[in-house]
This record gives C-alpha cells, sequence and structure tokens, in this order.
C-alpha cells in the first residue's frame, strides 16, 4: 500500500476505523481480532480507535483492549503501527455520548488509555469532540502538556471547525498532526476543514467515509454515480469512495470501519485504484 504522512509518521493511506468492533452490533472477539490481522497482513499501519468505543458502561476502552490484543497476537512486528486512540467523549450505557474537555478529566482519560494500550507513550491522541462547556484552548491545552511530557507522541483533534483547527495549532505551537472529522459521498459538509487542512499540510482522517455503520452497504444503491464507475472498474463502490476521498487531496488517510476481514481487504485496496480526471469530476459533482 503507498504511504502517506501523519505528523512525523508514514502511514499505509487506508487504515482500520475500531468502532464497529466494540459498539453496539459487534461481533465476537475472534471475528474483531481475526479483521485487525487481516488489515495488517494487508499493509495497514493506522488504526483508529478511542475509549468511547464500548458498548455498556462499564466497559470504557473496550476497542482500545481489543486492538492491544490484536497486536499483541499477531506474531510478526507491529512496531510500525499507529495507534490513534481519542479522549473527551463518553458513554453512560444508555446509548448517548456525551462530553467531558475538562483538563484534568483529559488527563485522568489519557493514563487510562496508556494503561489499556500498554505503551509508554500513545503514537496519536486525539480531542475527540469540543465540549462547549469547556473553553476550546482549555481542552487542546491539556493535549499539548501531555505533548509536553511525552504521554502523547502527536496531537489531532476531532469534529472541528476551520477556526477550532487554526486555534487548536496555535495552542499546540504548530504541533497538530491531525484532524479527524466526518467526510463521505453523503456526508461532505467537512470539505472547507479539509481544504483547510490540504493548505496548512495536516492529516485529515474522514470518519464514517463510508456512511456510517448502517449506511455503509448500501452506498452504491444511494449513489449512483458510485455504482457506475465501481461497475465500470470491476471494484466495489465502497472502494471508489475511498479511493474518491484519497484523491481529493494527500493529506487525506481514511480510516474505513471494519468487523470482518473481507470488507478491511477490499477497503485496503482503494489505496491501489487511481481514478481518472474524468471519473474524480463526476463523482465531485454526483
Ligand atoms: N471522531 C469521531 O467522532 C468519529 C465518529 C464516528 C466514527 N469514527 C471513526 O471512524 C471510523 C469509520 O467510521 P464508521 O465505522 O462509523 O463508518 P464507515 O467506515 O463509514 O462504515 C463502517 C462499515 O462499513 C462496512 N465496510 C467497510 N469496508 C467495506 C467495504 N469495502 N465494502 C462494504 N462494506 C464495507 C463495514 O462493515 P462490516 O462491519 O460488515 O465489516 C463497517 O461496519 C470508525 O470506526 C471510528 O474509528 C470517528
Amino acid at each position: 500500500m503507498h504511504l502517506r504522512r501523519i505528523g512525523d509518521a508514514k502511514v499505509g493511506a487506508i487504515g482500520l476505523g475500531g468502532m464497529p468492533m466494540s459498539i453496539e452490533g459487534r461481533p465476537d472477539e475472534a471475528r474483531s481480532i481475526a479483521t485487525i490481522h487481516a488489515a495488517l497482513d494487508a499493509g495497514v499501519t493506522l488504526v483508529d480507535t478511542a475509549d468511547a468505543y464500548h458498548r455498556d458502561a462499564h466497559e470504557v476502552g473496550h476497542n482500545e483492549a481489543l486492538i492491544a490484543k490484536a497486536l499483541s497476537t499477531y506474531g510478526s512486528d507491529t512496531s510500525e503501527v499507529l495507534v490513534a486512540t481519542k479522549g473527551g467523549h463518553l458513554r453512560p450505557g444508555d446509548g448517548s455520548w456525551t462530553q467531558n474537555g475538562s483538563p484534568d478529566y483529559l488527563r485522568r482519560a489519557c493514563e487510562a488509555s496508556l494503561m489499556r494500550l500498554g505503551v509508554e507513550a500513545i503514537g496519536l491522541y486525539q480531542f475527540h469532540r469540543p465540549d462547549p462547556d469547556v473553553p476550546y484552548a482549555e481542552s487542546v491545552g491539556a493535549i499539548r502538556d501531555l505533548l509536553d511530557e511525552g504521554k502523547i507522541r502527536m496531537a489531532g483533534i476531532s469534529n472541528a471547525d476551520p477556526d477550532q483547527i487554526r486555534e487548536a495549532n496555535d495552542v499546540l505551537g504548530g504541533r497538530l498532526a491531525s484532524v479527524q472529522n466526518q467526510f463521505s459521498p453523503t456526508f461532505r459538509s467537512s470539505e472547507p476543514e479539509l481544504r483547510l487542512c490540504h493548505e496548512m499540510d495536516v492529516a485529515f482522517l474522514p470518519w464514517s467515509p463510508l456512511g456510517g455503520i448502517s449506511n455503509a452497504a448500501e452506498l452504491g444503491g444511494r449513489h449512483a454515480a458510485f455504482r457506475e464507475v465501481a461497475e465500470a472498474r470491476g471494484v466495489s463502490p465502497q472502494q471508489v469512495a475511498l479511493a474518491w476521498e484519497l484523491a481529493t487531496s494527500p493529506v487525506v488517510v481514511p480510516i474505513p470501519g471494519s468487523s470482518r476481514p473481507d470488507t478491511i481487504r477490499d477497503s485496503v485496496a482503494a489505496a491501489d485504484l487511481q481514478l481518472t480526471a474524468e471519473e474524480i469530476a463526476r463523482l465531485d459533482a454526483a
């Protein structure tokens, strides 16, 4: 797989999103481990997770622990794998997602993620979502302190608007490594953030790049242009979507979620799918 850059790290152009393996509807652990191992076999070196990727209230960090287990049982060197986790979102167990961006909380969350991942420093730590009750600079200031202390190697943010991206980069002293926002054929309203990341040479990680867990299978049904390009190329519409996202900018690194070896293998093949300028223009306009 060709490589892209996140801060000072080189990663395969397609990453793996861990969320479907830990929230409602997740598969058993054996299938999840097989999925992560299939991703590594295919050249994936970016795995996205979060402490909030769990189902029940008592199992915070389910996905982080799963990824740590999959890496430790892989049987080959995984030192090049960048595990990107997040803090600042919580799941109280009633299906809702809440926020806590207070510096004290973020520090405790990061310490707990370090333990679960079994590392001395987290490769990429992302502030999951702005907390309306805490000034953004205070939350990002906590991430900066973790960076300065060496508890995290790189700092990222998620669900941020252009002003927040600039503010975060200032608070971090120019060390913002990544922005993770929703972006897919269905959801394109993060284009201003994507363009800003391109200008700033900051990695942009589209989340739900296939439209989300419950919509991904229907991507071709919902988007005729993606289905038609896929049929002409003899590939899946999901591959076309990921290749189209990769074509938007060299800073883009999609993180399709997966809970089956077959789907992540199919997604990885998007890294080798070169769309023509005509195809890209058609998909842009779709
Ligand atoms: N920062 C945030 O606020 C935020 C929010 C949401 C998600 N995320 C991150 O972004 C990642 C991706 O988003 P997502 O998981 O919500 O949605 P997604 O990537 O758009 O869709 C995930 C679903 O796509 C299916 N899929 C994957 N590759 C496929 C292929 N080649 N062909 C057909 N189906 C395919 C998978 O099915 P199977 O399960 O059957 O394999 C999976 O359940 C998450 O896992 C998480 O790491 C971040």
